[in-house]
């Protein structure tokens, strides 16, 4: 199978690559570098630099090329700024959807794997989140994904494509062995920020707000290993392969950590006292966002591997550890 990976320069998108040619599939991968790095793309795959709002260049990327499915990580990521920059986020995610659908259809291309994200659900009515559940974004970059999720829906009751939408919960960790791990700038996750101190760039980690409802009174999410993500979307593109419908799937480990948990963790993997601060709690965040992936696990057959928080922290330490500037040289 020869699957285009448009974004696979990108922190989620790199490991799905090198899964991807770990298992023997030819990979082409489709980034403009705008938050991607060239270092980050996989040797054994080709690089083909563009934008896919570019209609001209995806054509001649994905048409005649012999591509039977697309995965798709392309688009902005960050929450903070898709609040203050809305049109950047319409833009880039739901123009570049359309553009994307469209040449798909062009090419005959008629399966796709995509990120989606938590943010679809907004605050949630109850945790664990079940795909059915209520979707309500909080933010502009919850609702383009959520806008995007719709489109590929629309797009392939009109024309035939199938999707899978893969709704990440919080990624973390880095591929175990260290040359691929998170680089954002600015950097706004929580595990990277706090790896910051141990590696010198930062005095303490603030934690934003510890009045909420939970046990010890900072927010709680569902932390999942990348390379676990990683091995999500190869088995999302086999069962599209194999002639599975369109679907929506939770990724997370259906474990909640607060953010005091993560810190201690991190206290323990990097053997550093890591001093904390309180600061008020940052707009926007829902006190507790657990995923149920029931649905992943019984039809895609997935099964994360990597569920144990030091694990996936000390993944993360390893790679920030010998690469403090990301993959800056
Ligand atoms: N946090 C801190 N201090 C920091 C950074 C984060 O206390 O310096 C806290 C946040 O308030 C939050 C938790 O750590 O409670 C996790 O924050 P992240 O920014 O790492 O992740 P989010 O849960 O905000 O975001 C994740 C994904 C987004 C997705 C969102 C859905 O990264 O892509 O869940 O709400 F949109």
């Amino acid at each position: 199978m020869k699957i285009a990976v448009l974004g696979g320069a990108g922190y989620i998108g790199s490991h799905t690559v090198k899964e991807l040619v770990g298992r023997g599939y030819e990979v082409a991968v489709i980034d403009n570098l705008q938050t991607g790095f060239i270092e980050a793309v996989h040797d054994g795959a080709e690089f083909i630099k563009g934008d896919i709002r570019d209609k001209e260049f995806l054509r001649s990327a994905l048409i005649g090329a012999g591509f039977d499915a697309v995965i798709h990580f392309a688009a902005c990521s960050l929450v903070g700024e898709s609040v203050t920059n809305p049109m950047k986020y319409y833009n880039n995610n739901v123009g570049g959807a359309i553009s994307l659908i469209e040449v798909m259809i062009e090419a005959g291309i008629d399966k796709i794997v995509f990120s989606s994200t938590a943010a679809t659900y907004g605050e949630p009515e109850r945790v664990p989140i079940l795909e059915d559940d209520r979707t309500c974004p909080t933010n502009p970059y919850g609702e383009t994904k959520l806008a995007m999720e719709k489109m590929f829906r629309w797009a392939g009751e009109a024309h035939g494509m199938r999707f899978v939408s893969l709704r990440y919960f919080n990624a973390c960790g880095a591929d175990e062995s260290g040359d691929f791990g998170e680089a954002h700038n600015p950097e706004s996750h929580l595990v990277p920020i706090i790896l910051q101190v141990p590696n010198g760039k930062r005095e303490a980690i603030s934690i934003f707000g510890d009045d909420y409802d939970t046990k010890d009174g900072t927010c709680v999410r569902d932390y999942i290993h990348v390379t676990d993500l990683a091995d999500a979307h190869t088995l999302a593109v086999e069962y599209l392969q194999k002639g599975g419908k369109s679907d929506i799937f939770n990724l997370g480990n259906g474990v909640g950590f607060t953010v005091r948990e993560v810190i201690e963790s991190a206290r323990r993997v990097t053997g550093h006292a890591i001093p904390e601060v309180i600061s008020p709690r940052r707009p926007g965040d829902p006190a507790k966002l657990i995923a149920s992936s029931e649905k992943a696990r019984r039809v895609l057959g997935w099964n994360p591997k990597h569920a144990d928080l030091d694990e996936i922290v000390g993944s993360a330490w390893k790679w920030h550890k010998s690469h403090p500037e990301g993959y800056k040289k």
